[in-house]
Parts: structure tokens; sequence; C-alpha cells
């Protein structure tokens, strides 16, 4: 496949700015099949193979999607329209949902009375608790085998009366997920506490747990097996809110705005970068050179690329001010990609023909709002409408969503007066449950990429021709001359 780079420049490079309509894929030699294609990116070091990114945004992550967005291959970035401690826990929520080994399991001393650890139970939602002594040894387990025949005159006497404590099974710590496995198998039982050298309980995996890798290979995990999470933060309160969600364990800090190109936000990445250096600092946003150029100098390892993109959004209506995505992506790439930084392409892709434009034109990942919105792990009811189902969407800068406490994504600087929305409240068509709808979109990119023989996304990126369309061109992308009786 000999493309020349050169090609996408001259598109991009006229006097007009361009959006995913205004170009097509152009398709080339072709030896890979979709099925083969590599989807995979890495941001600052985490690794996606499913470049799907969900948006900030309180009708979209919170931690049920982020969960289902995270064992699909992708990532969730959870909104930040929430107290400090309540985002926190939801990141807390995300990262206790599964795991390789659990580092710090719950467990009961053998006073605990049968009532103390039902309600342990099922205030975790856990299944079996260790019965340690008070120097941590292990003693006993008590799961729901035990206690299945008991009833409410039992609740009072100790967990010592039905704990398993002969023949108890527990293994070294260090011990391996596949020898574990093999322990679990042999002795028929969900639960294998993990012990110290002095025997004290240091670390348990479950069947659970291991079930849940089997059935998402491509989950997005950090080092401990359990899913990545990002969050959301604005440029007020950064310290406390970092703190606390870098305490819960969150993967990546979003310094979510809706101006990346401002002082604030460099403040922000510069508090963040330097008190955790650790922590990747994804910043935006920006659509243009000199806004990621400020950025990257301010510390961020990401960007993230969208004025007035998203479908919700009115700030080009509000403001009159934005750039068309494409052209943003395209150009923010190119700056990006002198420091080897990657770009994230955030509003306005509705189709998974946009994903593969957004790649073509230089994002390294895609964040979804309105795509993402309908799905069943999303947040909101269901509603019937005109006989059709849907789910309530509505932008972080709607004046719905300011009530609560979006404002400073909008409104900074707007000082006392009226909060001016630069988003509508809206509803989108029921998407049905996460993982149908990520097959469909990284389906349609698999697709995209045979079209462009491209192997994986830098051969999307490098090696791929963008064309220019004129309307009659975009009529005759679309169904035409026929009455659709099915869209699927
Ligand atoms: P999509 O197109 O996926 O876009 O619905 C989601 C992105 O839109 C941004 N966003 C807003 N932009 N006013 C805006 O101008 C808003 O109220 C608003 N809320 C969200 C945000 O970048 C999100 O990821």
């Amino acid at each position: 496949m000999t493309i020349d780079p050169a090609a996408n420049a001259a598109i991009f490079d006229g006097p007009e700015a361009l959006t995913f309509d205004d170009v097509l894929v152009v398709p080339g030699w072709s030896e890979v099949l979709p099925t083969d294609v590599s989807t995979a990116t890495t941001l600052a070091g985490i690794e996606l193979k499913v470049p799907l990114m969900s948006a900030a945004m309180d009708t979209v992550t919170e931690a049920p999607l982020a969960v289902a967005l995270a064992r699909a291959g992708g990532i969730g970035v959870l909104h930040r329209n929430l107290p400090v401690e309540g985002q926190a826990a939801e990141v807390d929520r995300v990262k206790r949902s599964q795991s390789g080994m659990i580092s710090a399991p719950i467990s009961l001393p053998p006073t605990a009375t049968l009532a103390d650890a039902e309600a342990l139970m099922a205030q975790h939602k856990i299944s079996g608790v260790p019965i340690t002594d008070p120097d941590g040894r292990m003693v006993g387990i008590l799961t729901n085998r035990d206690v299945r025949f008991c009833t409410s005159a039992d609740d009072h006497k100790p967990v010592t009366e039905f704990m398993t404590a002969d023949g108890l099974v527990t293994a070294p710590m260090g011990t391996s997920l596949d020898d574990a496995v093999g322990i679990l198998h042999t002795h028929r039982i969900e639960k294998l506490p993990l012990v110290d050298g002095r025997g004290r309980l240091a670390g348990l995996i479950t069947v659970k747990d291991i079930n849940k890798r089997i059935e998402h290979p491509d989950a997005t995990l950090d080092d401990a097996g359990r899913l990545r999470v990002g969050a959301a933060i604005g440029v007020t309160d950064v310290e406390e809110r970092v703190g606390a969600l870098a305490d819960a364990g969150v993967d990546m800090i979003v310094i979510d705005t809706a101006h990346g190109h401002s002082r604030g936000v460099v403040d922000a990445v510069r508090i963040v970068s330097k008190g955790w250096p650790d922590l990747p600092v994804i910043a935006g946003n920006v659509v243009t050179a000199e806004g990621v150029e400020t950025l990257v100098e301010a510390g961020a390892d990401v960007i993230k690329v969208g004025v007035g993109a998203g479908s919700i959004c009115t700030t080009r209506v509000v403001a009159g001010a934005g750039m068309p995505q494409l052209s943003a992506i395209w150009e923010c790439r190119m700056a990006a990609r002198a420091h080897g930084i990657p770009i994230i392409a955030d509003g306005g892709i509705v189709t998974s023909g946009d994903i593969v434009k957004a790649f073509v034109a230089g994002a390294d990942a895609v964040m979804l709002g309105n795509a993402l919105a309908g799905v069943d792990e999303a947040p909101g009811e269901l509603e019937l409408v005109d006989g059709a189902m849907w789910k309530t969407y509505r932008g972080m800068g709607s004046a719905g969503a300011m009530r609560g406490r979006a404002t400073d994504r909008y409104a900074t600087g707007q000082g006392n007066q009226k909060h001016v929305a630069e988003g509508v409240e809206a509803r989108v068509r029921y998407a049905g449950p996460m993982s149908e709808l990520v097959g469909q979109l990284v389906g349609g990119l698999r697709s995209g990429m045979g079209y462009a023989g491209a192997a994986d996304l830098d051969d999307l990126r490098d090696r791929t021709r963008l064309t220019r369309i004129t309307g009659a061109g975009l009529r005759e992308s679309h169904p035409h001359d026929v009455q659709v009786l099915r869209d699927e």
C-alpha cells in the first residue's frame, strides 16, 4: 500500500475546515481481513484493545457503564457532577467489580455472629467471608454453602459454629491465577484464601473473578487484574478531588473543560502532573496546534480534541466558537505527534464510519457520548415515546446539568451572572446492552480497516487516504431512492 501522506494534508490545508460528512475513506489495496486487524491503542501507558472511551457526562458514565465498557476493551471516564466523595465512590465501585486477586479481603473475627456475617455479605455483595483470629491467621471460611439451611434462630450464634474449618484449603501468596484454577477445581471450592509465611490472610482468589476474566478476554485491566477507569475533574477543587480519586484507585485523570487552551486548565495540569506524577493526565478540550503545544508544555500526557462538535452542544450557536471536528483532529494530531503525545477525538461521532474517519484524521482513541447514552448500562430510565424506546441524554452545559455541579465546565468567567447554557437536554434511541453495541461499532471499524487495507490503527492514521465529497456525494452515501423498511 503506497499512500502519499501529503494527500490528506492537501485536503485539510484548504481554506475551509472539514468534518465527518465532508470526507470518505478511499478504499485501498488490501491484504487484511477485518477479523484479523488490530484495534489496539495505547494512551499514556494504558493499553486499550478497543479504542473507545465514554464521555464524562451524567447521562453517560457512572460505574455500571464504566464497568461494561472496560470489560468490552475500552475505558469509561466518570463524570464530575457529583461531590468529591460520590465520584470517588464510583471509582471504587468500578475497581471492586472484578479483580485478579483481592489484596485486602474483607474478613470477620471468630466472635462475629451469623447475623453479622450475613449483613456484611449482603452489604458487599459477596458470597463468603474468611474468618481470622486477632493476628490475622485464617481459622475458617464461611460461605453461602455453610449457611444454606440456617434460620433466624441461628442469627445470634457465632460464625465458628457454621464455618468450614476442617480441611481448609489455602495457598501461599504469589500463587499464579493458572495454579489457583487448578486448586479451585481439585477441591471443588469457589474461594481460595492466600496466606503469608505465618498463615495470615493476605489475599483471595475467587471463581467469580476467574470466570469474569474468561468471559471478557479483551477487558482493560490494571496490574492487579482490576478494571481500569478514568475520572473527570474541573479546574476548581483540583487537589481535593484528585487526592480522593487517586486514593480510590483511579487510572487516569481527565481535565474536562470546554476550553482547554486557558489559564485555569494549564494550572490544573501542572497541579496534577506535579502532585501525582504516576497518574496519567488527559487535558482538553482544544482544537488548535497552539492549544496542544500549551497543554503538552504544561505536562499533559494525552490531549482531548473537540469544541462544539458534540451532538448535544450549542457552544457554536451560543458563542459562535468552535472548529469542525475532522480538521480539529488533523491539526491537533500534527502538533501532538511531534511530541509523541496521543490525542482523543471527542464529540460529533455518531456512526462507526465516523470512528474510522476520526482515526484516519489522526485520533488515537475516540470519546463517545451520544453513541453510548442509549445502552442499558447508561444512567437514566427507559422511556417509551411514540412506540419507540429512548434514554435521556443531556449536555453537561445544559440548564439541567448545570443545576448540578458542572457549572465550571461552561460557566467559568461568567461570574455571578445567570449561567448561559451551551447544551441541550435530549433523548437518544435505546441501544441494548453495551457488549452488543461495542460489537457493532468495532465491527464497523474493522470493516473500514479492511477497505483501507489497514492492519492496525497506525496504518489507518499514516497510510490511508481521505477524499472530500460534495453534497451529491453525501446524498449518494446514504440509502436513497428507496423507502427504508428496516434500518439496524
Ligand atoms: P457526542 O457527539 O458524542 O459528544 O454526543 C459528546 C461530547 O460533547 C461535549 N459536551 C458538550 N459540549 N455543550 C457542549 O458544547 C455541552 O453541554 C456538552 N456536554 C458535553 C463533551 O466533550 C462530550 O464528551
